[in-house]
């Protein structure tokens, strides 16, 4: 059976797009993305919903027919989000069934899913249908916050926690906190991802982890995705 991962996460901009991007393209998995602005994996891929009179993600929702994803070179293979995606969202359930039947149809060992920052419906169907659900976490009080609840209300869903945007010295107290939120469930918290300079500007469309040589300065970014990726996989032998 296909996996699907979706990385979420309560809070926005904390790096679940970065994530995913790389998680995709190191599983060899289609990259579905439901982020339906322009901050989104789409624009990164390169994907101009403006040039384009189709939208795969609408329209194979609209019709129940499976998107075929388009094809990346050193970057993942993507159904591409569209802005009406906001007001035209199934609903959760809807969504979740959605994703298992494409997954099922597409035939490949995993697929990702990126959502929408803050959360929306269709992130939660992704989150649903998932076998593991990737939340970055920077280690600042309102993110800890956020993922602490998240912990709580969401106690027999498959989380990895994975520390986000880290320092090179991870700050002590946060870290036990971590263990603290995830002490006595079943989640579990994945190696950290540190955080690189640089990444914020980067323009290149491919993805960080096809590049070789690893530039040094992302060399321990990629280090870290590379054992994310072992982990999950890992997770679902
Ligand atoms: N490890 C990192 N080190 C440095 N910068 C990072 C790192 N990860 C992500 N960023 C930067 O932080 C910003 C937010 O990252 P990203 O878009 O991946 O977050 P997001 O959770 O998907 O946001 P949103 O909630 O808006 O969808 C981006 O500018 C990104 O380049
Ligand atoms: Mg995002």
């Amino acid at each position: 059976m296909p996996k699907i991962i979706t990385v979420a996460a309560r809070k926005g901009g904390v790096g679940k797009t970065t994530i995913a991007y790389e998680l995709a393209y190191l599983l060899d998995a289609p990259l579905v993305d439901l982020e339906f602005d322009d901050g989104s994996a789409t624009r990164i891929w390169g994907y101009r919903h403006e040039a384009r009179t189709r939208a795969p993600l609408l329209d194979a929702i609209e019709r129940g027919t499976v998107p075929r994803p388009l094809k990346g070179h050193r970057k993942p293979d993507l159904v591409p989000c569209h802005p009406d995606f906001q007001l035209n969202q199934p609903d959760a359930d809807t969504m979740a069934n959605i994703l298992d039947t494409w997954a099922g149809e597409w035939g490949r060992d995993f697929v990702v899913v990126d959502t929408h920052g803050g959360g929306s419906p269709s992130g939660d169907g992704a989150i649903a249908a998932a076998s593991s659900v990737v939340v970055p976490v920077p280690l600042r009080t309102k993110d800890l916050n956020a993922t602490e609840s998240m912990v709580r209300e969401m106690p027999d869903f498959p989380l990895v926690l994975v520390p986000s945007m880290v320092p090179r010295v991870p700050p002590a107290p946060e870290i036990n906190r971590i263990r603290t939120i995830i002490e006595g469930t079943p989640v579990t918290v994945a190696s950290p991802v540190p955080y690189v300079r640089g990444i914020e500007t980067r323009k290149k469309r491919i993805a960080l982890t096809s590049e070789n040589p690893t530039p040094k300065a992302y060399v321990a970014f990629a280090d870290a995705m590379h054992q994310l990726a072992s982990f999950l996989k890992e997770d679902h032998l």
